[in-house]
């Protein structure tokens, strides 16, 4: 494992990020396999006070930020979402509800949209009941998703629909696609899995083939074009099976932050996986000061940390050297080329490891917050 020394020098204030991800909570309704947080969770009583993530807005508008994803777990958990909401439109900062959508009502859908949110981006696991609530192990959750999205879209608020595709609901792009326009989305996203946390413990379960993947592609591709002018469809490539890395988070340090409900400031969601970086709190530091000086930011930032293969490679500011976290989950050193490059001497074990694990049949382990102390 690599253990990065932390950079002491004080660099020039590098340029201002464009987004921020506040995540108010950890606690979330749903239990899907492939859930982007932490193995270890924040606790209720350890999330930060609504005095401090409006400090953390008016910091964040200050440094330049300009728009704030309000996420979790599920961020309508918190009572005083309406406040945040406010305080992210008093400080000018364009927000976005990222909502597993089945527990926000009519009368506060309206709260929120006069309190000032902006968009809202409705996670969808599958495009039926029975796939949707099998992933998210929550039964009739699609019901209130299908209430909730056109509530959305009454009150006059932008939807994008995002959905993690995976082995077990890959074959529904098409359906989704209809989805989305059916309930009036603007923008579908198609995000395949990342295999980090747990997720990374689900792989077996969710690792889908390759020829599946390729067709998948091709769907969407279709889709994309067919749609021009009426929905806008991003999509994400499975890793493993891809011949470049992914620029993740376009670039360490580069574009944006992440907050944790515990204000732990990070340049990327997995961040806390790398041995040896220290995470800055807004608790006790500012986030300019954070994002300019905070070691864990500095790390990765920008190309000299590269190694040389990367450095002299003319896809340097492009990929920037894709994703670190990945690099260490696989070959346990976060420095190390991001092995789904086909220049990585590990590029062919991992796509290997894919097809192994996309032959498996594992029952999903389930992200069981309820469990989680409050
Ligand atoms: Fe951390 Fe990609 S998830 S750098």
């Amino acid at each position: 494992m690599n253990t990065r020394p932390e950079a002491h020098q004080s660099p020039p204030m590098p340029p201002a990020p464009i987004g921020m991800l506040a995540e108010l909570t950890h606690r979330c309704p749903l239990q899907c396999p492939y859930c982007s947080n932490p193995v270890e969770l924040t606790r209720k009583r350890e999330e930060l006070e609504t005095e401090t993530w409006q400090r953390v807005f008016a910091e964040a508008a200050e440094l330049g930020v300009l728009q704030v994803h309000l996420s979790g777990g599920e961020p309508a958990l918190r009572q005083d979402l309406e406040a945040l909401v406010a305080s992210c439109a008093e400080h000018g900062l364009y927000s976005n509800l990222i909502t597993a959508g089945v527990n926000i009502g009519r009368a506060r859908l309206e709260a929120l949209a006069d309190a000032g949110l902006d968009h809202v981006q409705l996670s969808v696991q599958g495009a039926t009941a029975e796939v949707n609530d099998h992933i998210a192990n929550l039964p009739g959750a699609f019901d209130k998703k299908l209430a909730f999205a056109a509530e959305v879209t009454d009150v006059g608020l932008p939807l994008t629909l995002n959905s993690v595709i995976h082995r077990a609901n890959l074959r529904q792009i098409p359906d989704l696609v209809e989805l989305a326009l059916e309930l009036g989305a603007r923008r579908l996203e198609i995000a395949h899995a990342q295999y980090y946390g747990w997720a990374l413990q689900n792989r077996g379960a969710l690792m889908p083939p390759r020829e599946q993947v390729m067709e998948a592609l091709d769907l969407v591709e279709a889709a994309r074009e067919r749609l021009k002018g009426k929905l806008v469809i991003d999509a994400v490539v499975p890793d493993y099976y891809a011949r470049l890395p992914k620029p993740c988070m376009n670039g360490w340090g580069r574009q944006s932050l992440n907050v944790t409900p515990a204000g732990k400031v990070l340049p990327c969601h997995a961040a806390e996986t790398i041995p040896g970086l220290a995470f800055w709190n807004v608790n006790e530091h500012s986030l300019g000061d954070i994002w300019q000086h905070s070691p864990a930011f500095n790390a990765y930032r920008g190309t000299d940390w590269m190694p040389d293969a990367c450095q002299s490679c003319e896809r340097r500011e492009i990929d920037w050297g894709g994703c670190r976290c990945q690099a260490l989950m696989l070959t346990g050193d976060a420095t190390q080329m991001d092995p789904v490059c086909e220049r990585s001497p590990y590029h062919d074990e991992i796509q290997t490891l894919a097809i192994v694990d996309s032959k498996r049949d594992d029952d999903f382990t389930y992200r069981r917050f309820s469990r989680q102390p409050a």
